[in-house]
């Protein structure tokens, strides 16, 4: 394969790789959307089923998103059309890279919006908003935030801001040192605010409504929302961490790496969910409430403990760094692909693509306000919703199927070989039929499904 165009940056160690895919992956979606979509589809039912879909659909497609990056060595893009070139398949490939700088960018633009809530939220934490306050007041503050498009606004643009920032030094300078101290600081915090939640009278409820099963509570739909979450939450199916696994130094395992990264991010999920669903049943709150759940949750838990000023401004503070590691891989498969397929500088391509996500994030910004009751499809969803459906129920899952199996069935089995050697060949046999037949056909049945349900087709089986 010719050279990269410019000289590539990579990871200082493989240690490195699994800090920033884990920095990738936990984010939002662990501490705010999962206890939110857990809420809203019924609990522990919904949890066993994302369980699932990470352990049989995404951990093996993770590994091949991995492997491509690390074995194509350039954006995903030119990765995904040389790979297959050099299989003798169309170069044509590369639209799967093209589709995920896409969705990166979609979804960069409502992350960001939201990551400016936890920004407002550390105002409020460090003002003292929260002490003493009742559960009305608390829902008050978020409610207020809302209803400001011009807020929303600057937060989003500040977040952007940053990210821009970070992502225009490169992969070693900005990310590297940050993510040593802040990972582990998340995890603390998180640790810490479980064993609050465990002092809290509804302690069992809350733990009961996580992991204790009731299927009657599942639909079509939720089936989907956990397939398109695993995906999500991992980042896959649109090319971050293929970009992160082509800076992997060579020697690396990347079935290994891989399984330590979904591990970190399951762990940290659950923690999420045990710190938060506690709290909603001891002050009464509404589980089903959607994306505003962890902001007017913990924030009772901020007003009544002792520091609980320094604790809730710790607490999105850290939120804000696990939300700005995950946006720059976002963003960094477009960048590095304007770097190399157009020879821009670093700050050019950030600067392009963060302006790109940015105005799209206003979108967003007025579905909460402005343009609430504007449902483009005409059903229920705000423009938010929809785009945050579209990426992650169904940009992310097909993009994840077509690297699976590009991996398993396009690859050249020397590649595959050489870059899994290190695995016993049971464990490689298992992910290669995993990412041939299994996780495509599960996804695909899924969509299918969730497809018919909302269009009331009955399936065979019912
Ligand atoms: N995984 C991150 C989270 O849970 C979000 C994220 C970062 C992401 N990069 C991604 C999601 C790529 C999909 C694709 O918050």
């Amino acid at each position: 394969m010719s050279e990269p165009v410019s000289p590539r940056d990579q990871w200082s160690s493989r240690w490195v790789f699994v800090l920033a895919a884990t920095g990738s992956a936990v984010g939002l979606g662990n501490i705010w959307k999962f206890p939110y979509i857990v809420g809203e589809n019924g609990g522990g039912a919904f949890v066993l089923l994302y369980l699932f879909c990470v352990l049989f659909i995404t951990l093996p497609i993770m590994m091949a998103e991995v492997l491509l990056g690390y074995l194509g060595k350039r954006d995903p893009i030119d990765t995904m059309a040389e790979l297959a070139h050099r299989a003798g398949a169309s170069r044509r490939w590369g639209v799967i890279g093209l589709s995920g700088v896409v969705a990166g960018f979609l979804i960069l633009s409502y992350y960001s919006v939201i990551a400016g809530w936890t920004m407002a939220y550390i105002g409020h934490a460090a003002g003292g908003d929260f002490n003493g306050a009742d559960v009305a007041q608390i829902s008050g503050l978020f409610d207020d935030l809302l209803a400001s498009p011009w807020r929303l606004l600057g937060w989003h643009s500040l977040f952007m801001v940053l990210t821009i920032a970070v992502v225009a030094r490169g992969v070693r300078a900005g990310l590297e040192k940050a993510l040593t101290i802040l990972m582990p600081g998340l995890l603390l915090l998180l640790v810490a605010l479980v064993l609050y939640a465990a002092t809290t009278p509804a302690f069992a409820e809350g733990a009961a409504f996580l992991f204790k099963p009731d299927f009657s509570k599942l639909t079509a739909s939720a089936v989907l929302v956990a397939m398109g979450h695993a995906f999500f939450t991992l980042s896959l199916g649109m090319g971050a961490i293929m970009i992160y696994g082509s800076y992997l130094p060579a020697g690396s395992s990347v079935a290994r790496v891989s399984l330590v990264v979904a591990l970190a991010d399951t762990v940290i999920a659950l923690l999420a969910g045990l710190a938060i669903f506690p709290l909603v049943f001891t002050h009464g709150l509404e589980p089903g409430q959607g994306p505003g759940l962890l902001f007017v949750t913990l924030p009772n838990a901020f007003a009544q403990i002792v520091g609980g000023q320094v604790v809730g401004c710790g607490f999105f503070l850290l939120m804000l760094f696990a939300a700005w590691s995950s946006a720059i891989s976002l963003i960094e498969p477009a960048v590095a692909w304007m770097v190399e397929r157009f020879g821009w500088s670093r700050l050019k391509a950030a600067l392009v693509g963060g302006v790109i996500a940015w105005a799209t994030g206003l979108l967003t910004v007025v579905s909460f306000n402005l343009a609430a009751d504007f449902h483009p499809l005409g059903g229920s969803l705000t423009m938010f919703e929809l785009i945050d459906f579209l990426t992650t129920n169904v940009m992310l899952p097909l993009g994840g199927v077509l690297i699976a199996l590009f991996a398993g069935w396009r690859l050249l089995p020397a590649d595959r070989i050489a870059a899994m050697a290190d695995v016993p060949a049971v464990v490689v046999q298992l992910w290669l039929w995993s990412v041939r037949i299994v996780a495509p056909v599960a996804v695909l049945l899924v969509m299918v499904a969730a497809i018919a349900s909302a269009l009331q087709v009955p399936m065979p089986w019912e």
